[in-house]
Formats: structure tokens, C-alpha cells, sequence
């Protein structure tokens, strides 16, 4: 359904053609949300503009386009206001007829959309995302990654394009041939039966190994031989390399399972025999050459801090290749085998110039024509709630699910206080009593909670800036925080079971009421859903997202606010409790799916 303000946009437009020709066409309506509701829902800025253009007065401008302006079936009559802004306010009509017909549209389809528009053109998609370095545990630095790209594939995927989600793992570093190196020295017996290897701690394993390496050289040696080893193909030790390997994803897939995020592991090590042809396609095409005994590609743009040309090396003095020759092969296979045509990258900032790099070749090699959109997603860091970077007290690296846990023992305080106060946020809703729950159902409400605070907390801020690691904040009941939604959520669910209705009953034909201030503000925000969906996948922005799920759920709380909103279960006539029965519903709905799109999944109590 196309958005509202993409509607007004083009009767803008229309209006605009009819007073000013051909250039009136072109001109854009500068449409904008309105920054004061009191004077309308949106504003059109363009009479400012193009009065400077004319040498007229903006207001005459203004006044001239309402007068061309057919709106009637959507607005009250638009008004000129300040310079020459021209406000827009929806007819409550309008938005009980645009609602009924979005109930309608679902219905027909047996699928929520609430409005939400498909893509004209499905394309296939390579998300590159999570991607840790294995033989390590996850540790936070992963988090966003893989929440944000989850979040952002499934944006995606309701568009209705085809998404890839790949973990690029770094399964094939030099910390391999460590590890390697150090089961030779502490138990040399599993090199003759590498198939025995069971690493209880491997993030231990891990630290003890790295202190050695760190202070005994000989070790370091011992690590690099089998790191050529293990280049070399060497049956040995790519067994244990691969155990290894295993051993790693499997704590990543913990992970990943209590996050609800699903991908594909395609690390490294699958592009290693496409290595040595990326150079050669690259030294063939004259765009790689040597230079101080390396290969390298010398990009336009690309500067070092004194001027000199700066180099993308994919191929080391010493022979071997990098983490730069494998993301051009990578690129390459997601181009030639998977097809795609739009790249996401959700890689941290600090990778800005690899991939900036990254892309420049791929663009000047001509692998990717202009028709392939190439997105590097970079966020920033996540931090302690000290404004440092994210560590343990003794200045270690947190392991990702120790901080998940804290998330959950948090959620399940904060639920536990808010039972014992035996007031939910509404207390016109005391339904649920910590009695009726088992303590298995308190325990998914607690890891529900607390997994949907994290990633909530994460995807609610805009992308590029850091953010600090707040487990009471995110956790809160209050604000912009998922608790707060999900209880918004169960809420309604708890009006329904009072109303003794099943919401799925509701006639899809009943006419909406929208006559109290709230009722109206409502819908308007009901409404807003299909233009923020797609605002937010367009741009890929998940604080788009969760910017509207909570300004919807005040605009619910408001509504069903007992001093300043409606009655709702117990209202009349009839046709006015369905038509706020409906209201309810639709919030529930567009609060699932959106948060649904987040990666969080609703309670229907807690
Ligand atoms: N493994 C890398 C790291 O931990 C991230 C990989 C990102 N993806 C890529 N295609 N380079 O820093």
C-alpha cells in the first residue's frame, strides 16, 4: 500500500504540474512530518523554495498551490502557515477507510503486512554478517553484527528479496597454527588421534596458548611451522584444525540459537583455492603489480598521511595472501554463484577503509557493474557503561554469553518486582499473577526478555554512533526499551481475554470510529506503518523502527489511558467497543511484526 505521505506527496505534484508546467513536475514536494501536530499530520515545505525561484512571495506560492490541491478525500482543507508551509491533516474518515482497507488486504492474503509494500524488483541479496575469527568464544564486539544483521535480512526478506546471510568466519589465521602448536606441547598424544580432541574450555585454551606465545619464542616458531603445515595441506594437522573449527562454531551456534538468528557458515578457508586465481585475474586485468616484492592494487583516491599512494595488498612478500585477497574472492563467488546484486556488509567502522578498498577494486575490475549495489553497514563500538571499551575488571574480553546471562537475571528481576508490586504498568490490567506461571514459563519469560532487552537496546540507536552497555536501562519498563513493548504487547493481549473476544472474530467490514482525540491519534499512528517500514528497509535503519514501535505504543497508552483515553471492554454501543477492539488488535498486530522484523519474539503474558 503506498504510504500516506507518498500519497499527498503526488496530489502535491499533481497541483504543483497544474499551476507551474513542466518545471511545477519536477519540483520536489518537500514533504516532511509535521513539527507541530497542532497545525496538521504533514507539512509541504517546496513553496519556500520555489517562491525564491519565481521572485514571489512563499506564501502566494503556498496559496496558489492549495487552491490547486484535491485532497479533499483524504484532508481537511490545507492551510498556509509561517513563511509559506502548507499543512495536511488527515480526515478521520480517511484513516478508518485506510485501515479497514489494510484489515482487508491481510485478511484476503492470510498474512500481516499491515500495509507494508513488497519490492517492484526482488533481488538477491549477500549479507555479510556475525563473521567472529574462530578459536575464541564470542565475545561482545560480535553482538552487533549479528543482531543488526539479522534484523537487517529480515527487513529484507519481507521486502521480498532473496537474502544470503553469510558468516565470512575467520577460520583460517595464524591462531590456528598456535593452537595447533600448543596441543603439540600439552598433549602430544592427541596428534596421533586428532579425532579424540575435546577441548573442554576452548576460550581457556585459547588465553593459556596466546601467554605462551607471547613470551617464548621458540613457541612462536613452533606456531608458524604449523601454520605452513597447515597451509600445506597436511593431513594432521588439518584434522585438528578442523576439530578445532568445530569445536569454536559450535559455541557460536549457542549463541546464534539463543539470539534466534539464523546463517550460514562460509568461512575463509572455503575460498582458498580461489586465492591464487583472484591474483591472476587481477595481475591479468593489469590492476595488480608488484611492488616491494608484494602484490598490489593501487586504487584511485587511496592515500597514505604523507600523500603516498596507498596499496591494497593481496598478495604478501612471503607468497601467502590476506584477509583482503579473501574477501575478493568471497565477493567474487557471491557475485558469479550466488548471484546477487546488492552486498551488505555489517562490519564494524573501523574496517571503513577495507572495504572502501575492497569495493574500488571490485568496481575498477569491473566485477560489479553499476547495477550492483555495494553497502558497507558500519557500526560503532559497544561500551562500558563508563564510556571505555567493553572489558572485564581484569581488563579481559567479555565472552557474549556472559552478558547475555546478565541481560536474563536482570529481565527476571525486573518482572519478579514488578509481580510482587502486583502493578503492571497499567494497572487496569492486574490479570496476570506470578502464581499462574511454572517455573519453566518464568524461566522463557525471563530469557525472552532479557535476549529482546539486549538486541532491543542495540538496534535502537542509530548505527554508526557507540554506544554504552547499560543492563538497567535496557531492561527497564519504562522508555524506549523492549520490556516496555513486549508488556504494551501482552497488554493488549490481556484486553481481549477481558473483552472475552478472540480479535481474529472481529467482522473485517466494521466501520471505525475515530472520534476521541486518541482514537484518532491512534490510527494516525497505525496508519504511519507501511512509510516507516519502508523508510527503514529503504535505508536500512533499525532505529527507524523501533523509534515508531514506541511512539505506537504511547500513542496506546494514551488511548487506553482510564483518566485521558477511552473505555474500551466495557464501551458502547457495540459497534463502537468492536471498532476499539479493532484498534487494539491492529496495535498488537503491527507491534509483532515490527518487533517480529527486529528479531524479538511477543509473549502473550508475562
Ligand atoms: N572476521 C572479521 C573480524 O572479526 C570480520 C569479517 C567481516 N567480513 C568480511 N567479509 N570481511 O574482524
Amino acid at each position: 500500500m503506498t504510504p500516506l505521505i507518498e500519497v499527498l506527496e503526488e496530489r502535491v505534484r499533481r497541483a504543483l504540474a497544474s499551476r507551474f508546467g513542466e518545471a511545477g513536475a519536477n519540483i520536489d514536494p518537500v514533504m516532511r512530518r509535521a513539527q507541530d501536530e497542532r497545525f496538521g499530520d504533514y507539512q509541504s515545505n517546496c513553496a519556500m523554495g520555489l517562491g525564491k525561484r519565481l521572485g514571489r512571495n512563499p506564501r502566494d506560492v503556498a496559496e496558489d498551490i492549495i487552491s490547486a490541491l484535491d485532497v479533499a478525500d483524504l484532508c481537511e482543507p490545507p492551510t498556509c502557515a509561517g513563511p509559506g508551509f502548507i499543512n495536511f491533516r488527515f480526515k478521520p474518515s480517511a484513516l478508518s477507510d485506510r485501515l479497514l482497507g489494510i484489515v482487508a488486504e491481510d485478511h484476503a492474503a492470510g498474512e500481516d503486512r499491515l500495509g507494508a509494500d513488497r519490492t517492484a524488483h526482488p533481488e538477491i541479496v549477500a549479507v555479510d554478517m556475525s563473521s567472529p575469527n574462530l578459536a575464541k568464544e564470542m565475545h561482545v564486539g560480535h553482538l552487533r553484527s549479528t543482531v543488526i544483521g539479522d534484523c537487517v535480512s529480515r527487513l529484507l526478506e519481507f521486502q521480498g528479496h532473496t537474502v544470503y546471510r553469510i558468516n565470512h568466519v575467520g577460520d583460517w589465521g595464524t591462531q590456528f597454527g598456535m593452537l595447533v602448536a600448543y596441543l603439540g606441547r600439552t598433549k602430544p598424544e592427541l596428534l596421533q588421534n586428532p579425532d579424540d580432541l575435546e577441548i573442554a574450555d576452548l576460550e581457556a585454551f585459547y588465553v593459556e596458548a596466546k601467554a605462551v606465545f607471547d613470551r617464548d619464542p621458540e613457541f612462536a616458531a613452533e606456531s608458524r611451522k604449523a601454520v605452513v603445515a597447515l597451509q600445506g595441506g597436511d593431513p594432521i594437522t588439518r584434522k585438528i584444525w578442523k576439530a578445532f573449527c568445530a569445536e569454536s562454531l559450535r559455541h557460536c551456534h549457542q549463541i546464534y540459537q539463543r539470539l534466534d538468528v539464523t546463517l550460514e557458515d562460509r568461512g575463509e578457508s572455503f575460498y582458498n583455492d580461489r586465492l591464487a586465481g583472484v591474483v591472476r585475474t587481477l595481475r591479468d586485468q593489469g590492476l595488480a603489480v608488484e611492488s616491494d616484492g608484494a602484490v598490489c592494487v593501487f586504487l584511485d583516491g587511496f592515500q597514505t598521511r604523507d600523500g603516498q599512494p596507498l596499496p591494497m595488498i593481496i598478495q604478501k612478500s612471503d607468497g601467502g595472501y590476506n584477509y583482503s585477497t579473501t574477501d575478493l574472492a568471497a565477493m567474487q563467488h557471491r557475485l558469479d554463484e550466488l548471484g546477487a546484486t546488492i552486498f551488505v556488509y555489517v562490519v564494524g567502522v573501523t574496517q571503513k577503509l577495507h572495504l572502501e578498498q575492497l569495493f574500488a577494486a571490485t568496481r575498477k575490475a569491473n566485477w560489479a557493474t553499476d547495477a550492483v549495489r555495494l553497502i558497507h553497514l558500519a557500526f560503532g563500538s559497544m561500551l562500558g557503561k563508563d564510556g571505555r571499551p567493553f572489558k572485564t575488571r581484569q581488563g579481559g574480553t567479555i565472552k557474549l554469553k556472559d552478558l547475555l546471562d546478565e541481560a536474563v537475571i536482570r529481565a527476571r528481576k525486573v518482572i519478579d518486582d514488578q509481580r510482587t508490586r502486583g502493578s503492571t504498568p497499567d494497572s487496569s490490567v492486574p490479570e496476570t499473577k506470578s502464581s499462574t506461571f511454572t517455573s519453566a514459563q518464568i524461566d522463557h519469560i525471563a530469557e525472552t526478555v532479557g535476549i529482546a532487552a539486549v538486541k532491543y537496546f542495540d538496534l535502537c540507536h542509530s548505527l554508526g554512533s557507540d554506544y554504552k552497555f547499560d543492563v538497567d536501562s535496557m531492561c527497564s519498563l519504562d522508555g524506549n526499551t523492549a520490556p516496555y513493548l513486549l508488556y504494551a504487547y501482552t497488554r493488549i493481549q490481556g484486553i481481549g481475554r477481558k473483552a472475552g473476544i478472540d480479535f481474529n472474530t472481529i467482522p473485517t467490514d466494521i466501520r471505525l470510529v475515530l472520534e476521541h482525540d486518541t482514537e484518532i491519534r491512534l490510527a494516525k499512528s497505525l496508519c504511519r506503518w507501511p512509510e516507516v517500514f519502508r523508510q527503514s528497509a529503504g535505508e536500512l535503519r533499525p532505529n527507524v523502527l523501533t523509534d515508531y514501535l514506541y511512539e505506537l505504543s504511547k500513542s496506546f497508552s494514551l488511548f487506553y489511558d482510564r483518566a485521558r483515553g477511552v473505555r474500551v471492554v466495557d464501551a458502547r454501543p457495540e459497534s463502537t467497543r468492536l471498532s476499539r477492539l479493532r484498534l487494539c488488535d491492529l496495535t498488537a498486530r503491527t507491534l509483532r511484526l515490527g518487533l517480529g522484523l527486529l528479531g524479538i519474539q511477543t509473549l502473550e503474558r508475562m
